[in-house]
């Protein structure tokens, strides 16, 4: 038996001391009382200590010298998983990647030109108040939208027009907006940006993209539509929606809008050197944690980055 087994056996044996109580006479009862109350708290703080000990024992020893890489204690799986928006993030990223697309990380501190100016959105244009920006004292911003990379990714890539090539990227990453917070709105999120130029580039391919894209990540064929939408940086700009999906519920009724998406405008293309005459190109952009609400049926975005133990743990 061991010393805890042994321990927990005395405090079973209490039981009959405490029964002799009533057979005594009534002035030894509180002493006698007071005695076993006392003798049981012994025990029982016996048994906490060691069961205590028992349990350090047992935890794995670190080894803070090994390299953090080989060290399997540091292993991720072990004491916790990626957040969900990280997952999220890193199956869009294998979706645009098996579909050709290169991937780019956004900055997250930007500036005016990348966020208004490139895009087509003049100075004063009424536009740029619906992106609720936040700025530093010196006038950078946390991009409010993952477009503020399409001038980027559209200088890095147009070699590749230059050698008869086309020009696919996707750019997931981090947005902030100064809005009201609510179980639709967060200050911060994620976006998925893609940008698609080549010399032939028409809607229809944008939206046989995207199509697909939703279709993956949802693992089911899926009807979509567009209506009407307007952004500065796309010339005709539209909604996409897709219907509800029908592992999620849908029921051929409930149409979902998921992102923006148009033409690049030519003055886009142009202000990256681009010749609108001669090529033709398409982008969109959409929220990651929307994607994930649908998938998860979440029914708040602010469970993403509340930190809360008991949510995270369910991914
Ligand atoms: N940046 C837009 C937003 O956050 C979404 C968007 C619309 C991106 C149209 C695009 C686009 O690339 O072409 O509201």
């Amino acid at each position: 038996m061991s010393k805890i087994e042994e321990l927990k056996q005395e405090l079973k044996n209490l039981g009959s001391e405490y029964a002799k109580i009533k057979t005594l006479p009534p002035e030894e009862r509180k002493a006698f009382g007071e005695k076993i109350n006392k003798k049981k708290q012994d025990i029982l703080a016996q048994i906490t200590k060691l069961e205590e000990e028992e349990e350090l024992e047992s935890v794995e020893k670190i080894d803070l010298t090994a390299p953090f890489a080989e060290n399997e204690t540091f292993k991720a799986k072990k004491y916790g998983t990626k957040h969900p928006l990280t997952q999220e993030l890193e199956k869009v990223i294998s979706i645009y990647s098996g579909l050709g697309f290169d991937i780019l990380e956004p900055f997250q501190l930007d500036d005016e030109f990348h966020m208004f100016e490139s895009l087509n959105f003049p100075a004063g244009h009424p536009a740029r108040d619906g992106y609720d920006t936040f700025r530093t004292a010196e006038g950078f911003i946390p991009p409010a939208h993952t477009s503020t990379m399409q001038h980027r990714a559209l200088k890095k890539y147009k070699k590749n027009l230059d050698e008869g090539k086309n020009i696919a990227v996707a750019i997931p990453g981090r947005v902030f907006r100064n809005e009201d917070v609510d179980a639709t709105h967060e200050h911060t999120f994620y976006q998925c940006e893609g940008v698609f130029v080549s010399k032939t580039a028409t809607m229809g391919e944008m939206l046989g993209v995207l199509k697909q894209f939703f279709e993956i990540y949802y693992g089911q064929s899926l009807n979509i539509k567009t209506q009407p939408g307007y952004f500065p940086f796309t010339e005709p700009s539209v909604e996409l929606l897709i219907e509800k999906p029908k592992s999620l519920g849908g029921k051929g009724d409930g149409w979902l809008e998921m992102l923006g998406c148009g033409m690049i405008h030519p003055n886009v293309l142009k202000c990256a050197g681009i010749d609108p005459e001669v090529y033709k190109g398409f982008a969109w952009g959409g929220g990651i944690d929307r994607l994930a609400m649908l998938k998860y049926q979440l029914n708040d975005i602010r469970y993403f980055e509340s930190g809360k133990l008991e949510f995270l743990k369910e991914f």
